[in-house]
Parts: structure tokens; C-alpha cells; sequence
């Protein structure tokens, strides 16, 4: 959204300029900073450090000081250079959670450790024809994931091409909801943590505790989503009003799809148009999986003048990976292993597992040849979600009808199982695929795939 004015003040203003009637005291509705690219060039700076907010009780960790990390906004073919620096006592490093972007040298490297007092540099190549859609930034080191991130390091990744500089879709005020848990640095995860993923206390919205959003009653909003939570999922629903989705993790969808509600397991985006109810109730927004609401919502005047605004349709492209086109097919077990010990003593052997594997990052566990596609039915042989993520290569899920478009993490419920069809295309190298419940990966729900030139 580089043009129109409306979408600018939407993503840029840090806070809402007018007070809400509704909630005396209550937070206002904030957004992360923006970093926008220019003649195709973004270069910034992280630097990780602890920080003091609140919610995170036992110190909170931060990306250049803020409680979510800036937003980076880029267009398709951009060069996005990141310097990441490590001001943490620990070892740390970066991921670009769903960009199609090379996994190996400077680029997407998840086996790379930047210690305590290092930097390095990250040069993202987005491909010219890498989808416009929302994705997002975070720590990847195996073993400290969940308690990074948890603690507060992650921020958005926003791609923009032509279609969002259009008058219809600029025209909406335009938000981003990045969602997480706090949960201090200094908490030891104990087995209960480790066997469900932790909880912090209570969602944050741009790391604000329940903020009021004043939005046009009958006007229309682009609301952006991503759930950056360690191990939460988090329903999205207003009361009296419809959600449009318009776009999953991967970029736009062919057509809008009108729901009562969605929920997003940790990992996953979406990109929805809400229609603000007519009313002068104050609604609440999503559902932190406790009874509580994510944010609160105030309509404000009367529906806006003129006809009523249409939701654009027919955004992105369709997304079909025929059978015709497996060249193989593969079974991915998802486990656990409870280990010798008690799970009430500190060491339990607790362990997660693929294919009755925990991870190892020397040895690799798929290998696939570049441009072929593949079928992988994912089977959950535990009782609780997996959420399973793969880096590097979108994949679209076979009879899925709630998640039509380009994906790169989706659930896997207990007991279940799910079938993704995988094109691997656009990039070569080695990298890895795990369950999005942080924990679980630093548990060892993790494999290592190779993509080799064919
Ligand atoms: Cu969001 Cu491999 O991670
Ligand atoms: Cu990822
Ligand atoms: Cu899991």
C-alpha cells in the first residue's frame, strides 16, 4: 500500500489520534514501525537485547527496543538486507518466517548461531514474482525458540505489490495484529511447558494488553493477522459481523471467502476485510482461547456516506497442484516420546518426533530433487495439534476447503492427519520443516530437508 493515504496513516500512525468513548482507561489500538524499501532496497538493523515491558515477568527480550519487532515492507525482487545483532547473553539467530527466499548461504540460514555480543548479515533475494501477503520474523535457534520468542522477539513482513496500491483495497484502513503471549525470559519451562508449548498470561495485540480499536461503523478494514504465540492458538471473530478472508499464509486467494470466524494456530496468517458493524456497542474481537478477547472494537459514527463499499474478489491466483503432477509421495509420522524419566522431575527425556526421530541438524532426513513435486501426508499419532511449518516452499493442502490458498504452516489435529502437495521450485538448499508449537520443536519435532539440483 505505497499509495493512498488512508493505508499510510493506517500502518504508520503508532497510535489512534481520537479517544474512544468506550474505554476510559482502556489502551489504544498501536502498530508496530514501518521500515519501507526504497528503489528496491531495504537494509536494517535488529538488534536483540533485553528489555522490560510489561507481561513478561523475568525480563522480556525486544528487537530494537520495541515490544514487537518493526514492520518490514518490501515489493517483490527487493533486496532486503538485515544486520542482525546480538546484544543477548545467549546465542541467537533469524528466520523469515514464509518467504520464498534461498535457505542456505546469506540468505534464510536457520543453522547459523550469531553468539552473544556478534552481528551478522542476512541479504534476502525476494524473486520477482514472490507473492504479496503477510509473514514474519523471528529467532530459529534449535533448543531456545520457544523462550525467544516468547519473550519478544518477532515482528511482521509485509509484501506489497500492484494490486494493494489499488484505489479499492488503499482505500481501507488498513491494520496489523501481531499476536503473542509474553512470557519472561527468566521463566525455567517446566515439563508441562515443554509437553503443551507455554502460556504467558494473557495475548497481546502489538504487544498492548486488550487494546480499543475505533473504527467507521459500516466502513470496511484490511486486517492483517499473525500469530506469532509460542504455542496458542487464537480464534478471530466479531460479534455481528462477517470476515472476509482474502489472503492465507502464502499470499492472496482466488476468491473471498465469507466466514463467521477463523482460528489461527501459532505460525499461521491471515488477511481479512471486516465490515464494522453498525452499532454503538463496544464488541470484542477473537478469543484468546481463555474466554478473554484479543481487542475491543468501538464503532464510531454512522455508516459513511455514499454506497456502501464492495469487498474486492478475484485478488490472487488460483492455487491448484493437480495429483497428476506427485512425483513421489512420503508419510511423515508426527510423536512422542515420554522418555525414561518422571514428567515431574526437571529432566523427563521428554521428546518430540518425526518419523520416531528427534532432531539432529547433521543429519538429513528427506531428500528431494529440485522441480519435482511432492505429496506428503503428515500423520499426528498424538493426541494434541501439531501445527506442522516447512520452511522455503509453500505448499498448498490437499481437500482442505477452509485454507484454499498458498500455505506453509498448517495444523495437523491430534489423532489426525493432513496431505500437502509441495512444488520444489524457485530454491535449492538445505533447511528444515517442525511443528509451529515452539516447545515441540525445541523438543525435537523437527526434520532437515535437502532440495539438490536436479
Ligand atoms: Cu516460524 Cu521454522 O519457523
Ligand atoms: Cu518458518
Ligand atoms: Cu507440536
Amino acid at each position: 500500500m505505497l499509495v493512498g493515504a488512508c493505508a499510510d496513516t493506517a500502518l504508520d500512525n503508532r497510535t489512534e489520534p481520537e479517544t474512544n468513548t468506550a474505554g476510559q482507561g482502556a489502551a489504544q489500538f498501536r502498530q508496530p514501525d514501518v521500515l519501507r524499501s526504497e528503489n528496491g532496497r531495504l537494509d536494517v538493523t535488529l538488534t536483540a537485547a533485553p528489555a522490560a515491558f510489561q507481561g513478561a515477568v523475568g525480563g522480556a527480550l525486544a528487537y530494537n527496543g520495541a515490544p514487537v519487532g518493526p514492520t518490514l515492507l518490501v515489493r517483490p525482487g527487493d533486496r532486503l538486507g538485515v544486520t542482525l545483532r546480538n546484544d543477548l547473553e545467549a546465542p541467537t539467530n533469524l528466520h523469515t518466517h514464509g518467504l520464498n527466499v534461498s535457505p542456505v548461504g546469506q540468505g534464510d540460514d536457520v543453522f547459523a548461531t550469531i553468539g552473544a555480543g556478534q552481528e551478522r548479515s542476512y541479504v534476502y533475494d525476494l524473486p520477482a514474482d514472490h507473492p504479496s501477503g503477510t509473514f514474519w520474523y523471528h529467532p530459529h535457534l534449535h533448543g531456545s525458540v520457544a523462550a525467544q520468542v516468547a519473550a519478544g522477539l518477532f515482528g511482521a513482513i509485509i509484501v506489497e505489490d500492484e494490486i494493494d496500491d489499488r484505489a479499492d483495497m488503499a482505500a481501507m484502513t488498513e491494520r496489523l495484529f501481531v499476536l503473542n503471549d509474553p512470557i519472561g525470559i527468566g521463566r525455567e519451562a517446566s515439563p508441562m511447558d515443554g509437553m503443551h508449548g507455554r502460556t504467558g498470561e494473557a495475548v497481546r495485540v502489538n504487544g498492548v494488553l486488550q487494546p480499543v480499536l475505533t473504527g467507521v461503523a459500516g466502513g470496511l478494514e484490511r486486517w492483517r493477522v499473525v500469530n506469532a504465540s509460542a504455542s496458542r492458538p487464537l480464534g478471530l471473530s466479531i460479534p455481528g459481523a462477517v470476515l472476509h478472508l482474502i489472503a492465507s499464509d502464502g499470499g492472496r486467494l482466488e476468491s473471498t471467502r465469507t466466514l463467521d470466524g477463523l482460528i489461527l494456530v501459532p505460525g499461521e496468517r491471515a488477511e481479512v476485510i471486516v465490515e464494522i458493524p453498525s452499532t454503538s456497542e463496544e464488541l470484542a474481537i477473537g478469543s484468546d482461547g481463555a474466554g478473554r478477547p484479543l481487542a475491543l472494537l468501538a464503532p464510531t459514527g454512522g455508516r459513511p456516506t455514499g454506497p456502501s463499499p464492495t469487498v474486492p474478489d478475484g485478488l490472487g491466483e488460483a492455487v491448484s497442484v493437480g495429483a497428476e503432477l506427485v512425483v513421489r509421495e512420503r508419510t511423515l509420522t508426527l510423536g512422542v516420546d515420554m522418555g525414561m524419566g518422571s514428567m515431574m522431575s526437571g529432566d523427563s527425556g521428554l521428546e518430540f518426533t518425526i518419523d520416531g526421530k528427534a532432531f539432529d541438524p547433521q543429519r538429513t532426513d528427506i531428500t528431494v530433487e529440485a522441480g519435482t513435486v511432492e505429496q506428503w501426508r503428515i500423520v499426528n499419532t498424538t493426541g494434541m495439534d501439531h501445527p506442522f511449518h516447512l520452511h522455503a516452499w509453500p505448499f498448498s493442502v490437499v481437500g482442505d476447503d477452509a485454507w484454499p490458498g498458498w500455505k506453509d504452516t498448517v495444523n495437523v489435529p491430534g489423532s489426525g492427519e493432513v496431505v500437502i502437495r509441495i512444488p520444489f521450485v524457485g530454491r535449492t538448499g538445505r533447511t528444515v520443516y517442525h511443528c509451529h508449537i515452539l516447545d515441540h520443536e525445541d523438543l525435537g519435532m523437527m526434520g532437515v530437508i535437502d532440495v539438490q539440483p536436479a
